[in-house]
């Protein structure tokens, strides 16, 4: 899907998407190494002034994207446990086949459960990511733009 967008997504989406990453700046201290998943074309992964890793799935989003950014799949992520001391996750989640399996992903690879995930608010999956959250994870909610940021700390 995003394959088709992936040429004007910046122009799209960029505006609303830094709205998003100012709430996050905001919410949680940042620190290296963060990864990004589901990074798209890295609007996301190079916000931050830190050292940064973006992966996804879509190789047109690639393609367009900047920066330190890799192919690879939210349910299985290229790296060892305990790699990362900041995971976000901007406006992805609600495209990922296994919610929960990503979860468990992010979970494996963060060094200390310093996650910040935004949700799609009009997404039908919104309550059922909750409860995923719920059963392995204590978090917050805090309103972002168009979507929820859930703090994981
Ligand atoms: C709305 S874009 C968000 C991109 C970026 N985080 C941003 O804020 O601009 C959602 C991204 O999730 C990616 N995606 C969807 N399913 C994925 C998966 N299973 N693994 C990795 N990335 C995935 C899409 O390719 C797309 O680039």
């Amino acid at each position: 899907m995003y394959n088709n967008i992936a040429k004007s997504y910046n122009e799209l989406h960029g505006e609303e998407q830094i709205k998003k990453l100012d709430i996050i700046k905001k919410n949680i201290k940042i620190i290296s190494p963060l990864l990004d998943v589901g990074c798209g074309t890295g609007i996301s992964t190079n916000y931050f002034n830190v050292e940064s890793v973006g992966v996804d799935n879509s190789k047109e989003m690639l393609k367009y994207g900047s920066g330190n950014l890799i192919y690879g799949n939210a349910e299985k992520l290229p790296f060892e446990d305990k790699t990362f001391n900041t995971v976000i996750s901007v406006t992805s989640f609600h495209n990922f086949k296994n919610m929960e399996k990503a979860l468990l992903e992010i979970k494996r690879v963060s060094k200390n459960n310093s996650i910040a995930i935004t949700f799609l608010k009009k997404s039908r999956k919104l309550n059922y990511f909750r409860k995923l959250l719920k059963k392995h994870f204590n978090f917050k909610e805090i309103d972002c733009y168009n979507d929820i940021l859930f703090l994981i700390l």
